[in-house]
């Protein structure tokens, strides 16, 4: 199994998750973090530090959720780069806690 971080994440970015990460494999893309599912050790821990939820284990995640997500944080923690120190959330990461459908909209145009 892996973690994997889902839509809520984006234009939030709060990177808590990153500052407690064991093995560092949270990736940064402009407004959206990923985990690489390779590297994960499935410790659990970054779970409750987002203050949003957005990292969810993979096993929790019913199709066709789990695949796209499988896909997103595959193919973009093979594209961007590591991250492993906290930063400031991104502005107006409040205003887009909870709003749906960020990932197509803002990260990759469907
Ligand atoms: Fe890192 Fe553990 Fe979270 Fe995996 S589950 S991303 S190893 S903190
Ligand atoms: Fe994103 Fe939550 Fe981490 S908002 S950057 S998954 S703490």
């Amino acid at each position: 199994m892996t973690y994997l971080v889902t839509d809520n994440c984006v234009k939030c970015k709060h990177t808590d998750c990153v500052a407690v990460c064991p093995v560092d494999c949270f990736y940064e893309g402009e407004n959206f973090l990923v985990i690489n599912p390779d590297e994960c050790i499935d410790c659990g821990v970054c779970v409750p530090e987002c203050p949003v939820g957005a990292i969810v284990a993979d096993v929790d995640l019913p199709e066709p959720e789990l695949t796209l997500w499988q896909e997103r944080n595959a193919k973009y923690s093979l594209i961007w780069p590591v991250i492993t120190e906290q930063i400031a959330p991104m502005e107006d990461a409040e205003i887009w806690d909870g709003v749906p459908g960020k990932f197509e909209e803002f990260v990759e145009k469907s």
